[in-house]
Parts: structure tokens; sequence; C-alpha cells
């Protein structure tokens, strides 16, 4: 990041250039309980490896994690069967939709990455493999990093065991294929409440710094992943973490990032920082159109960029 720049002044600026973004995207809805929230949110943190934090915003209101959580559910298989993930799942883009079906037919079940649902399910799969509930190891993993206790919002991750067709769809054929192997019902289960859990800004930028600080937590004061694996955390989401639009966002942003439905886009500055920013209202490809935007002029205005 360019040196001697304020971070709270970049804050304020982004949060005026952002302004024109509102009113461009719509909430998610295939969720229904996510239709409701407010689409004028918009929060953002920063937490910097030497201790600084910067918010500005609703940055402390709790949002519905979703898909940002396959990153640290991700994490935590690794750490538990290292390289043994990548026979279950690929490390490629998959340049379709996050919940894409009928590529996942071709290539045999084999989801092409960990980041599109047919792939965190098969990682909720591995761990179910040592632990009954997968998504409360997820929930207490999260808070342990972001020194806070986390909550799984029940109404959410109730609506979306509800109405996800298509996620039974695509784990009934990952089962099939022998992908996964546990019942579908307990996959889907524990990784809707998983994508249910609930957290701020602050919290995911808090989480996160073990990928900015290699490997390092400064809040858990403990090493969760090895040198090694954080920098291959951070290729993973620079190439598979916002899905079918991970080229124009690497483009636009230049930044490993994973992106949620429930508007919250996590982004890793290797070395120096990580930002969260939530927004509810989403492009085409699922990702927060403000939050994106904001993460933008974000790395534009302090000049940071992996790239
Ligand atoms: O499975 C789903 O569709 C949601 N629980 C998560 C999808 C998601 O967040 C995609 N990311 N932008």
């Amino acid at each position: 990041m360019k040196s001697g720049v304020s971070i709270d002044d970049v804050l304020a600026e982004v949060a005026l250039m952002v302004r024109p973004q509102f009113g461009k995207g719509r909430p998610a809805d295939y969720i229904p309980q996510l239709a409701g929230v407010d689409p004028n949110k918009f929060g953002m943190a920063v937490c910097t490896v030497s201790g600084g934090e910067h918010v500005i915003g609703d940055a402390d209101e709790p949002f519905s994690a979703q898909s940002i959580t396959k990153l640290f559910a991700l994490g935590l298989a690794l750490n538990q069967i290292g390289d043994e993930v990548w026979t279950r799942v690929g490390k490629e883009p998959s340049g379709t939709p996050f919940n894409f079906l009928s590529q996942l037919e071709y290539e045999h079940g084999v989801p092409r990455n960990p980041f599109i649902n047919a792939g965190a399910l098969a990682i909720t799969d591995i761990l179910l493999d040592t632990v009954k509930a997968p998504e409360l190891l997820v929930r207490d993993f999260i808070g342990m990093l972001s020194g806070s206790q986390l909550e799984i919002d029940e109404a959410v991750a109730q609506s979306e065991i509800d109405t996800a067709h298509k996620n039974r769809a695509i784990a009934n054929l990952m089962r099939g294929a022998g992908t996964i192997t546990h019942e579908v019902e307990a996959v889907i289960a524990a990784y809707c409440r998983q994508c249910a859990i609930t957290i701020s800004c602050r919290q995911l930028a808090r989480a996160a710094l073990p990928l900015a600080a290699d490997g390092f937590s400064p809040i858990a004061e403990e090493t969760i992943f090895p040198s090694r694996l954080t920098r291959r955390l951070n290729a993973l989401l620079l190439t598979c973490g916002t899905y079918d639009s991970v080229g124009s966002f690497a483009y636009r942003v230049g930044l490993p990032a994973k992106s949620g439905v429930g508007g919250g886009i996590l982004a890793v500055v290797p070395g120096q920082a990580t930002i969260a920013v939530w927004s509810p209202e989403l492009d085409r490809f699922g990702s927060s159109v403000v939050g994106t935007a904001a993460l933008e002029y974000f790395a534009q205005l302090t000049n940071c960029s992996v790239l």
C-alpha cells in the first residue's frame, strides 16, 4: 500500500465514491430470508498486519456470511487432511455460475474448485468424516480468529434448507459419483447452516488476518496455516474466489477475494492487510456491486495489488 496514506481518509473517500453504485444490483432472493435485507447498507473494515483497525459505515452490523465461510471450511479441511483434499475437488476456475450443475456431470462428479457450491459441499463431506456438526467447527474457527462468538442465523439456515433444491441435485450427483460419502441431507443441512453464519465486516477482516500475515493470527496469537498453505489459499481466492467473474474482478480489484450472496466480500493484501466490505445488492455473478466498486476504489487510492 502507498506509504503515508491515511486509511481512514481513504475509507471516507471510498464511501462517497460508491454512492452512484446503489440501485444497480439486487439482493439475493433465491434464499427467501436474504431478500428482506436493507439494500442500502454499506460497511467496510480494514485490518492491517501491524495491528491497525479502520472501519466505516455499517462495519459492525452482522450479515449473512454465505460463501465467504467456504474459505475457512477449506482451510480447516486442508489443515486436517492436506493434499488429499485435491483427490475430491479440483483447483481450476469453473467459468460457470457458482451453482452450476451440468459441468459436474460431464466432469464425472469432481467439482472444479472448493468455492463453487459443489466443491464446498465436498469440503463439508470431508469435515463430516471427523465431526458431527462441521458448521459449528467452522463457526467456532472463524469466531476464534475474529476474537468473538459468532452465531448461525437459524431463520436463514432453515430458509435455505427448505429451498436448496439445486444444491440437493448437485450433492446427489456427487454422492452417485463417490465424491461425497455421507447422506445428502446431512451434507446439505451442515452446508446451509455453515452459510448462515453471521459476521460483521470488522469481525471478518480480523478473522482473515492469517491470510495477510503469513498464516499467523494476531487475534488468536497462534499460527493457523503454514506459510505455503497461506500462499496457496490466496492463489485459490485469486483464481476461483469470485466464480465466473474472477477475471474481471482481478482486472478491476487485483486482490485475492471471496464473495458471498449475503453481499459481503473479503479481500486480502498479502503481507499488509485484510479488507471486508458489505452491501447487499448483487451482480449476476453473486458479488456485491457496491462492495466490488469499493474494493476497486480502495485498491486504486492505496495503490495495493498483488499484480
Ligand atoms: O449455496 C448457496 O447458494 C449459498 N448458500 C451460498 C452461495 C454464495 O454465497 C455464492 N457467492 N457469491
